[in-house]
């Protein structure tokens, strides 16, 4: 358990799972449950992470380049945002973390889970929190999806960068990535079954989160 007042929670799924809105409504209820929010994303959060951000999206590197440079983003966002909030005792909010570099980079690209675990413990070290402490969300909501409706629900949206270009199959591979990083984590992953109506998907998250008596 964090030994930090605030609460730490990722949204994760492949690109077309449609966590954005969901990300919204909850901040919504977050603050009518009285608590001060923090709304933020990655790669970016920061100035500098958000240059990163666009580096990471549209410029072509080689596999390592892409994980150090996800993870470089990752540390400043930390520092500068989201351990002074949880210190603070803020909800933060974040769209995608490190499950997401398990899923895109390990899975997708096919790179080396060790050197990816080696960053994770490298990067999401606290020591003033401890020794052994590395900051993990307290919980992750990952909206759940086949490809084929995820590839539909982006088809024409937008002008898509490096990740959304990718073929179906690189999606399916990410999407394992995801469901293997969820049975690694039981505790702090929710599953949400987000193939139904908006609706439905939203009162999922909600009810993930009242379950554990945090909107209270
Ligand atoms: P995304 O949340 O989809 O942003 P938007 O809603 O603006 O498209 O994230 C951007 C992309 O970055 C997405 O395709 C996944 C990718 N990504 C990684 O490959 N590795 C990571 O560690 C993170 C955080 C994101």
């Amino acid at each position: 358990m964090s030994p930090s007042p605030g609460l730490f929670i990722t949204f994760e799924g492949i690109d077309g799972a449609g966590k954005t809105s969901h990300i919204h409504r909850l901040h919504q209820a977050f603050l009518a449950a009285g608590r001060q929010v923090v709304l933020t994303r990655e790669p970016g959060g920061t100035p500098l992470a958000e240059k990163l951000r666009a580096l990471f999206l549209h410029d072509a590197m080689d596999p390592l380049t892409e994980a150090l440079l996800v993870f470089a983003a990752r540390r400043d966002h930390l520092v500068q945002v989201i351990e002074p909030a949880l210190a603070r005792g803020d909800v933060v909010l974040c769209d995608r973390f490190t499950d997401a570099t398990f899923a895109y980079q390990g899975a997708g690209r096919g790179f080396d889970l060790g050197v990816l675990s080696q960053l994770e413990r490298m990067v999401q070290a606290q020591p003033a929190l401890g020794p052994d402490f590395i900051r993990n969300p307290d919980l992750t909501i990952w909206f759940d999806l086949p490809t084929e409706v995820a590839a539909e629900r982006l088809a024409g949206a937008r002008v898509p960068d490096r990740f959304e270009s990718q073929p179906q199959a690189f999606f399916a591979q990410v999407a394992g990535g995801y469901a293997r990083r969820a049975a690694e984590y039981p505790q702090r992953f929710a599953r949400i079954d987000s193939n139904q109506a908006k609706d439905a998907v939203g009162q999922a998250v909600h009810d993930a989160v009242a379950a554990r008596g945090w909107l209270a």
